[in-house]
């Protein structure tokens, strides 16, 4: 049985990670779903499916990030972790993504001590963002790019700290991280992928639909052995959707 772990299903990416998981893009045999989310109707209302699937593939966990026992159990005993606990506005003191690593790392340190011998490493997938990336250029004058760091960089900041506590983890055995760096991300509505590349270096669009980086995520879960400790760019093959980047709001 994979017991794959979900926080924050209720946004653009954990919405699309689900959706991929949900449908035969997913095709994990022996799948089982445990989901942390701020809001169960939130989360039954963008699915409503949900409300008739069995209980045994899949458990909803009502809380906040912040909320130990909560985390907790809703990540015991995964093998694979998805981190879309997020925001896409730039304020002075955002520290969600550090908050989020620490509380995770946290949490799985009590479970590593909880279950001893019987602790399997997790994988843990990092969304943070190629603008950060040295390896996979995003198509845009250099300019442009240090202009839109500069713009938002609390969040890259943020990002940043959170990279440093996962990166800290995995020197200690807990989890092993993969990075997953979207470019511009569209198409927050959009439910059907037109394709994306995994890369490790090189020129990656500017863009990417949501649909396609969640199809991504799970597909770089399923390759840890190769990814495992790794950061990888996700570049689009095919048409995007609407713009969606109030980044810069
Ligand atoms: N936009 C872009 O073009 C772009 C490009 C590259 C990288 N990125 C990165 O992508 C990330 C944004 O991803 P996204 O668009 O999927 O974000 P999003 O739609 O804003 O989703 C954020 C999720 O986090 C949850 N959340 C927030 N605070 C929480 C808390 N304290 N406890 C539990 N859950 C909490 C939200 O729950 P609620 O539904 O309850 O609010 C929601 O499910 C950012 O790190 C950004 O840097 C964005």
């Amino acid at each position: 049985m994979a017991v794959h772990a979900l926080l924050g299903a209720t946004g653009n990416l954990g919405s699309a990670i689900l959706r991929c998981l949900l449908s035969s893009h997913g095709q994990i045999p022996d799948l089982r779903i445990n989901i942390l989310v701020r809001s169960k109707s939130k989360l039954l209302q963008a699915f409503p499916q949900l409300e008739s699937t069995s209980s045994a593939t899949i458990t909803i966990f009502e809380g906040s990030i912040s909320d130990e026992d909560t985390l907790k159990a809703c990540i015991n005993g995964a093998s694979t972790i998805y981190v879309c606990v997020a925001t896409n506005y730039a304020s002075r003191n955002v520290d969600i993504a550090v908050t989020t690593a620490a509380r995770l790392v946290a949490a799985l340190g009590q479970l590593r001590n909880d279950r001893e011998s019987e602790y399997s490493t997790p994988v843990v997938l990092f969304n943070r963002s190629m603008a950060l990336n040295s390896d996979v250029q995003l198509p845009v004058p250099g300019f442009i790019k240090r202009f839109t760091v500069f713009a938002i960089w609390h969040i890259y900041e943020d990002l940043l700290k959170a990279g440093a506590v996962y990166a800290g983890a995995e020197k200690d055995g807990l989890l092993t991280c993969i990075t997953a760096d979207g470019p511009g991300l569209m198409g927050p509505n959009r439910t059907e992928a037109t394709g994306y590349k995994l890369m490790e270096r090189g020129k990656a669009s500017a863009a990417l639909n949501y649909a396609d980086f969640g199809i991504a995520m799970v597909e770089l879960g399923h390759r840890r052995e190769e990814f495992g400790g790794k950061v990888v760019g996700i570049s689009a093959t095919g048409a995007l959707g609407e713009i969606h980047n109030h980044l810069l709001k």
